[in-house]
């Protein structure tokens, strides 16, 4: 009983240690958005059935989840770190709605072929200056009416088209 309990202590506490400091594993950091942004984001970008959106560093897929029940989108999600992947899998597995929705990808979102996408959300640290990198990317992939929602941290010398608090809305055309 007593070795039972130390290997599920050991357990938790390497699963607790990777969840937390898997960012120095994969230089990409977690935090999720709260639920309240999420509401604002899929408000202001206009969502409606049948759009697709990307959540690019997906997480554990708050906001797919909360696009997918509210609006009926389909919504991609692309994750880095495997773990938070399969965590993200795991929790739309048993929803029969949310799994005919909801596709999980691990990649790098530099990577990923994003010209399917009407919308894109982001919520990503800009300490390696990704968000220039990603703005480039965003120019070169999407089509000319999509949108971005990007949480807390702005996109280089981009105008957003509208924002609330710390979520910016930018249209492609005004990233260019
Ligand atoms: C701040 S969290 C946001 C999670 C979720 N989008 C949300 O808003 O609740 C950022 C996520 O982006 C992932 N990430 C960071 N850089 C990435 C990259 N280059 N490619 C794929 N995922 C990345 C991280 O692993 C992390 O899960």
């Amino acid at each position: 009983m007593t070795t039972e309990f130390s290997i599920l202590g050991y357990a938790l506490v390497a699963f607790l240690l990777y969840f937390f400091f898997s960012g120095l594993i994969w230089g990409a950091g977690y935090e999720f958005t709260p639920r309240k942004q999420i509401e604002v984001a899929g408000e202001l970008l206009k969502l409606k059935e049948g759009m697709i959106v990307y959540d690019l560093g997906s997480g554990l897929g708050d906001v797919l989840i909360f696009f997918a029940r509210k609006y009926k989108v389909k919504c991609v999600g692309i994750e880095v770190d495997p773990l938070k992947v399969m965590l993200t899998k795991l929790r739309i597995s048993t929803d029969k709605e949310l799994k005919r929705l909801i596709q999980i990808k691990r990649a790098n979102l530099l990577s990923v072929d994003l010209r399917e996408a009407d919308a894109i959300y982001v919520f990503l640290y800009d300490k390696t200056g990704i968000m220039k990198s990603l703005k480039a990317k965003l120019v070169s992939d999407l089509k000319d009416d999509a949108k971005i929602a990007s949480y807390w941290h702005p996109f280089p010398d981009c105008i957003p088209q509208v924002s609330s608090g710390r979520m910016r809305i930018y249209a492609k055309q005004s990233m260019i």
